[in-house]
């Protein structure tokens, strides 16, 4: 708890109490400064892999059990989703240490960059770089315009890093209330992805416009979020619309163009598929009706993630049959399964909120998060 303090105030809007923290902005490298001062504190080989990525190393050798998750946050995000993995992987290297471990494998600790994808608008970037999913001269830029590779000269897939890599556990905050008992064990992660729509229609006078003669945006935008929202839930899937820029955002002036991001979640591809089909349908029906135009751009889909079964069952086996669990959220570990084992352990949501500043989980539920990473981690090496 310490030392989740000692970085609490970094990023934090003072009136909310939410993080700010975006990939490559002033607190997001404050709190990679300050990983790599803990790291090499205690001795440990700190490595950049050239997107983003810190890995800090305890042993040189390969078949490593990799540990960590990310520092930056969603907008007005809480203090625990990301930072909870990276804290709790220094403390349970601490608890090894402190019981005279001499692990046989290596164990690596990871930083990833822009898992939300808050800036550059594609979750898990650094992970999908490092990984070789994302081409390292992807047009990515932030809402100030400022482009990727003006920030970062991405070096892409670091086979080199990989190849150390023998296996992947996030220690991350659960985001729901699924989880009852202080740890639980991931199961999988929901397909789910972000698409864009942008509806146009034409700008004009809000006082001598009669209201037949509209061509709003607005309102095709508006019915388009309350179908998300019924398509989702006939079929027992998540869709939000949480991000929206109306142009030119003039109080007496009908919109031009509103730009919306619909973000979609279910248990099988399938269904988020039929659910964006279904909402782009009813976004054009209804822009036929008002004389506006719609168009559907999808930015970026993750497939289901199935955690490695041996690995999931072998903690779950350590951790005295900790429960195991599905998620709706995405995480680097995903991009990561496709790689080498992964798992993931999950620390209790008492509220169930996340991406939110009240997010919060008990100190004595984080502890034992790190008793667990420490059983896992010496089960692993030791
Ligand atoms: C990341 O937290 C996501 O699931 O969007
Ligand atoms: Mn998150
Ligand atoms: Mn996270
Ligand atoms: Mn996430």
């Amino acid at each position: 708890m310490r030392l989740l303090e000692e970085i609490a105030h970094i990023g934090r809007d003072p009136h909310t109490g939410g993080y700010l923290r975006y990939a490559w902005t002033p607190a997001d490298l404050e709190l990679r400064a300050w990983f790599r001062a803990q790291a090499e504190q205690r001795g440990l080989d700190v490595e950049e892999d050239g997107n983003g990525n810190i890995f800090a190393w305890w042993g040189s050798g390969g078949d490593a059990v990799v540990t960590g998750s990310h520092f930056d946050s969603v907008p007005q995000g809480g203090a625990y989703d990301g930072p909870l993995g990276i804290v709790s992987a220094l403390l349970a290297v601490d608890e090894l240490r402190s019981q005279n471990m001499k692990p046989k494998r290596s164990i690596g600790i990871a930083v990833f960059a822009e898992e939300e994808g808050s800036r550059f608008g594609l979750a898990c970037l650094g992970s999908r770089l490092l990984t070789g999913a994302v081409d390292p001269a992807i047009d990515l830029s932030d809402r100030d315009g400022v482009r990727l590779q003006e920030v970062i000269t991405p070096a892409g897939r670091r086979d080199d890093i990989l190849a150390r890599i023998g296996c992947f556990i996030e220690l991350h905050i659960e985001q729901g209330r699924a989880l009852t008992q202080p740890v639980g064990v991931a199961s999988a992660i929901w397909p789910h992805g972000r698409w864009r729509l942008d509806f146009t229609g034409e700008p004009n006078h809000a006082g001598t416009t009669l209201m037949a003669d509209r061509r709003d945006p607005m309102i095709t935008f508006a019915f388009t979020v309350l179908a998300a929202n019924k398509e989702a839930r006939q079929r027992g899937a998540h869709a939000t619309i949480g991000r929206v820029s109306v142009q030119p955002n003039a109080t007496n002036g009908i919109a031009s163009r509103v730009s919306a991001w619909l973000d979609a979640r279910a248990a099988a591809t399938d269904t988020v598929d039929h659910l964006v089909s279904a909402v782009f349908e009813k976004a054009q029906e209804r822009s036929k009706r008002d004389g506006t135009s719609v168009e559907l751009t999808t930015e970026s889909v993750s497939g289901e993630t199935l955690f490695d079964t041996e690995l999931r069952d072998r903690l779950a086996k350590v951790l005295d049959d900790a429960p195991i669990l599905p998620t709706g959220a995405g995480h680097d570990a995903g991009v990561l399964s496709a790689h080498v084992p992964t798992a993931m352990l999950f620390v209790r949501n008492p509220t169930g909120v996340s991406h939110s500043p009240t997010e919060h989980a008990t100190d004595s539920d984080c502890e034992a998060g790190v008793a667990a990473l420490a059983r896992v981690l010496r089960d692993l090496t030791c």
